[in-house]
């Protein structure tokens, strides 16, 4: 059954597809108390920062029909607390860890990475340059695929890990900026971050989120998902993470046709804690059913369709 599950992001093997993106699990510990994480194919930390954040104030989460409105603001320990505190715990697993993290500045992106670099437990570095979230100036960064480029050659100089980069699904250049990573040397993408949302207050004519706006997940932002990975994997060869509103054994499967080769569940875990455990149960029946012999044979399968490599067998 292992090997029917097991796929690749390029050399880095992951016992199954399932993945928990930034955020929902945070350091880990504490999602560990009520869902053995050693079952994952691989986990991503909660977004850390050079500096300590306190995140947004008021309210940080929203339930909605069809999935969340989160307006944390990148609250996190900061760079020497994760590494002195909370790495110790993820050194404690063996599943290969993701380490997401986002500067303000080129710098602070230069001095996350050459710390991380040192620490033998990271498997990749997720650089995320699509927080909705934050009050700055991210969009430099994420939306100009020249300066995306730019930071990213200078950044993948920096370390022999893996990068990969988390992209917004609210810039219209998304695939164009995907390119400019590929170039770069950029080991994988991670598709899609939140929907920026909003929510009002009746009575006070407000904005229920202090920060005015949150970040939309869950089903409600599958489709755009869906489409968002679709057109990446077609424009370029590097594996994708996708992720956004995957919440059923179903959804796996179509994020994978849809040209994923690792995917990413993070709201649904919220709404269900044994969600990723029921799907783990059901993915080899349902790969039969469907008559796909194992989630790299379709991975493969699919890659084969895109127009990327089709046009290089045409060369
Ligand atoms: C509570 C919460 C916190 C999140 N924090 C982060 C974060 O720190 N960094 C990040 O890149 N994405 C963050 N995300 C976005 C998720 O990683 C993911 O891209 C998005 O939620 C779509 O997947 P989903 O629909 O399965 O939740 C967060 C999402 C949620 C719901």
């Amino acid at each position: 059954m292992r090997a029917k599950l097991k796929t690749y992001i390029s050399d880095l093997e992951l016992k199954n597809p399932i993945l928990i993106p930034a955020g929902p699990a945070v350091y880990g510990e504490a999602l560990d108390t009520f869902f053995d994480i050693q079952a994952l194919g691989a986990i991503t930390t909660k977004t850390i920062t050079l500096e300590p954040k306190i995140g947004n104030k008021g309210h940080k989460l929203l339930d909605y029909p069809g999935g969340y409105l989160n307006s944390i603001g990148l609250k996190n320990v900061g760079l020497k607390k994760f590494i002195s505190e909370k790495l110790e715990f993820l050194k404690t697993v063996d599943v290969p860890l993701i380490v997401s993290i986002a500067g303000n500045t080129e710098l602070e992106f230069i001095e996350l990475i050459k710390a991380l670099d040192k620490e033998d437990r990271i498997s990749a570095i997720e650089i995320n340059l699509s927080c909705p979230n934050v009050n700055n100036k991210h969009i430099l960064f994420d939306s100009d695929p020249t300066q995306v480029y730019d930071l990213l050659s200078k950044l993948r100089n920096l370390t022999n890990k893996k990068l990969f980069v988390k992209l917004s699904p609210n810039i219209y250049t998304i695939v164009a900026v995907s390119i400019s990573c590929k170039k770069a040397g950029i080991d994988a993408l991670v598709v899609i971050n939140t929907l920026p949302g909003m929510r009002f207050d009746l009575k006070t004519k407000t904005p229920i989120f202090e920060n005015k706006t949150g970040g939309l997940s869950g089903s409600a932002i599958k489709p755009l998902a869906l489409k968002l990975v679709y057109d990446i994997s077609n424009a370029v060869d590097i594996p994708i993470i996708g992720m956004g509103g995957i919440s059923t054994t179903d959804d796996v499967i179509e994020m994978l046709i849809a040209g994923a080769s690792v995917v990413g569940i993070g709201s649904a875990i919220m709404k269900d804690p044994i969600v990723i455990t029921k799907i783990l149960s059901e993915l080899p029946n349902k790969l039969q059913e469907l008559g796909i012999e194992s989630i790299d044979s379709l991975v493969k399968e699919i890659r084969r369709t895109r127009l990327w490599n089709q046009n290089q067998s045409s060369l």
